[in-house]
């Protein structure tokens, strides 16, 4: 643990934002202390020259309660001998989901933000290291923009898993979540229509308009209407929510105007860029 850090977040402190490569700085956080983990990771994390041996290390005294021990390992084992980009793919994800699991508390939600090309070896992963008696959700965000394959359907979805760290007790109030109007509103009575109905667990959602006021201009940015719905979800006012793939800072953003705390950390400096200015005056940079 490198002390540095454990001074540049602490639980009755500010919301920060956090300029460096994840790993060290969320190693060094404190075991149970937030309430909801939003990650957007990028796939194509360019480390394939820098592979790490693929290894688990168990902690003797059975702290990761979450972990599946050997069938985990033959998962991994099995999967990663073939398939080289799923062996990068795995080293790069796998310790910092590590990390998620260790860090949210006794209530809290993991949501991991992919695209169709990894979500199914994210879900491997987390199904090894949650459980899959603690799998919530498998999140479609539909949206409809841009070009069209003509050979194929045309993939316009992101896949958003959702893994609680324990069922038994994790945090969700759907009765905080904006309601969305029925798509057939006629079927309804006036009063449910005038009402909206519950999300379900598919999403139909614009992404962040390229003229609107939202867009900040950093390529990967989500709609803060995504990000809205879970913090609403998953997190009461005053929580704390970490995004340790932070980006533009949405995460940031959404957890202000919901009065939760943020922690937000992104290796990139246009990323921190983009976040000075999106954030000025709601957060400290370090
Ligand atoms: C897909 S983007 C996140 C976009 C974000 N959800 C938003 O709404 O703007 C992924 C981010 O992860 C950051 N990143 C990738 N590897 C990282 C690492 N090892 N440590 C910190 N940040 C990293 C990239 O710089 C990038 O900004």
């Amino acid at each position: 643990m490198d002390p540095a850090h454990l001074t540049l977040w602490s639980a009755d402190g500010p919301n920060r934002v956090i300029h460096g490569n994840n790993l060290p700085v969320i190693s060094a956080l404190p075991d149970e202390s937030f309430r909801l983990i939003y990650l957007d990771p990028p796939f194509n994390t360019g480390r394939t020259q820098q592979r790490q041996a693929i290894t688990t290390k168990r902690s003797s005294d059975g702290a990761r309660t979450g972990f599946q021990g050997r069938s985990y390992e033959t998962i991994k084992g099995t999967l990663t001998k073939y398939d080289d980009t799923f062996a990068d793919y795995w080293a790069f994800l796998e310790p910092r989901l590590i990390e998620a699991w260790r860090l949210l508390d006794d209530r809290g939600t993991l949501y991991l933000h992919l695209d169709f090309r990894e979500s199914h070896y994210a879900k491997v992963i987390l199904d090894a290291l949650f459980g899959r008696q603690n799998f919530l959700n498998e999140i479609i965000w539909a949206y409809d923009y841009g070009a069209r394959a003509t050979k194929k359907w045309p993939s316009k979805h992101d896949t958003i898993l959702v893994y609680v760290k324990n069922p038994a007790t994790y945090f969700f109030d759907n009765a905080a979540v904006d309601r969305e109007p029925y798509m057939a509103p006629g079927l309804v009575t006036a009063e449910k229509a005038a009402r909206g109905k519950l999300p379900t667990d598919v999403w139909w959602h614009t992404i962040v308009s390229p003229t609107g006021r939202e867009k900040t201009g950093y390529a990967t940015q989500k709609p803060e209407g995504i990000i809205r719905r879970i913090i609403q979800a998953s997190s009461a006012p005053g929580d704390w929510v970490l995004d340790f793939f932070a980006g533009s800072g949405t995460t940031g953003a959404v957890a202000g105007q919901l009065d939760r705390r943020f922690l937000l950390v992104d290796e990139n400096p246009e990323a921190i860029a983009v976040m000075r200015q999106r954030l000025e005056g709601r957060a400290t940079f370090s």
